[in-house]
């Protein structure tokens, strides 16, 4: 598979960080490009213990020998992203990591309005980090560029060409999405969505390879489904509820409590088939059956486990190629050679 996109399935945090923090490590891709919306996203990743979150650079960075790029569709924040290169230091990421110079660029003003505005932060939650704000210049054609920022320059790149030239040249490309499905500006529900498209034709798009060019899309799934913000939910459970499943989350940029719901298999087919779904990938099955924590291999999965797995497959039409079971990188079964 020359290249593959993942994306979320669902309303964001479905765990992307992990399955690709494993993709990036198992398959070794030498150019990991990242899309999406830009700092509003946060990825946590397990290595050896230690959490690392990343908002702007792509989740792959343990990767050592990958070229890391940041689209030209993603919004750059600068300070985010140098606090990133010290943050990743120990992974020497500052000699691998390219921004294309067309990315727009979130300025004080941006989070300073998404932070006070009634509209965005009041009714709609969005994450503060001046996405909107900042892509609402960019429709507006006043944003500023990559190519502007004097401290960016060395940095910058031709992320599409860059990512055009590693497929001509046979080199597998991973590209991540950030957000997920249920937050589309398009297919989400709006107004409760962020501020793009988060489907995977948008994600390739965002770092510059057409819809020929994208050989496997793989949606990740959690087995409760989370939501931060306001918005429809039609599975939501109570907070007792969650905490007595166990299931109680908090959110990565934010610190939100975030809001848990049931699997919903009907959004679940649905939103697959809008990403075209090759793959899809399930997180957590070790809060829906707890003897299922650190499973590698699919046969010694709970029987339980097993049926919804079995269950999700038939519902929604896709199979399941990656079952991650806890929060490190190494609680995976990865069953793709058997689909
Ligand atoms: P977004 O871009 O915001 O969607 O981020 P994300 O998809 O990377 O998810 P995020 O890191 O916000 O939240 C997922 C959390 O669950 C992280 O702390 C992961 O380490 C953890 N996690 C991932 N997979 C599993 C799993 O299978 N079991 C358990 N228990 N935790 C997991
Ligand atoms: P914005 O993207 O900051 O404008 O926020 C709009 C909506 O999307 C809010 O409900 C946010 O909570 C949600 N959102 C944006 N990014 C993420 C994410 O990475 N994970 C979960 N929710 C997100
Ligand atoms: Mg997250």
């Amino acid at each position: 598979m020359p290249s593959y996109i993942v994306v979320g399935g669902q309303w964001g945090d479905e765990g992307k960080g992990s399955v690709i923090a494993y993709l990036a490590t198992k398959d070794e891709p030498e150019v990991i490009a990242r899309g999406g919306v830009g700092t509003n996203a946060g990825h946590s990743v397990f290595i050896h213990g230690k959490k690392y979150a990343v908002r702007q650079l792509p989740t792959g960075f343990m990767q050592r020998e990958a070229r890391l790029l940041v689209g030209a569709g993603v919004l750059v924040d600068p300070g985010v992203f140098f606090r990133e290169l010290e943050h990743l230091k120990d992974f020497g990421v500052a000699s691998r990591v390219g921004i294309d110079a067309r990315c727009a660029i979130i300025e004080e003003k941006h989070k300073e309005l998404d932070r006070t505005n009634g509209y965005l932060h009041g009714k709609i939650g969005t994450t503060g980090s001046g996405c909107g704000p900042a892509n609402a210049d960019r429709v507006m054609r006043t944003a500023k560029l990559a190519k502007d920022i004097k401290e960016l320059e060395p940095y910058l790149t031709d992320v599409a060409v860059e990512v055009n030239d590693a497929l001509d040249e046979g080199k597998l490309v991973l590209v991540e999405g950030t957000q997920g499905f249920g937050l589309s500006l398009y297919y989400g529900t709006y107004p409760y969505v962020t501020s793009k498209d988060t489907s995977a034709s948008a994600i390739a798009s965002d770092v510059g390879i057409g819809p020929t060019r994208v050989d496997d899309v793989i949606v990740v799934f959690k087995s409760f489904p989370t939501r931060v913000g306001a918005g429809p939910f039609p599975t939501e459970m109570s907070q007792e509820e969650a905490e007595k499943l166990g299931v109680v989350e908090y959110g990565t940029v934010t610190g939100r409590r975030r809001r848990v719901g049931w699997f919903d298999f009907d959004f679940a087919r649905y939103s697959s088939r809008i990403n075209g779904a090759t793959m899809l990938a399930i997180t957590m099955l070790d809060k829906y059956e707890r003897g299922a924590f650190g499973v590698t291999d699919y046969d010694k999965l709970p029987k339980r486990a097993k049926e919804f797995i079995e269950e999700i497959e038939e519902r929604v039409g896709v199979p399941v190629g990656l079952i991650k079971t806890g929060p490190e990188l190494e609680h995976i079964i990865d069953r793709r050679e058997n689909l």
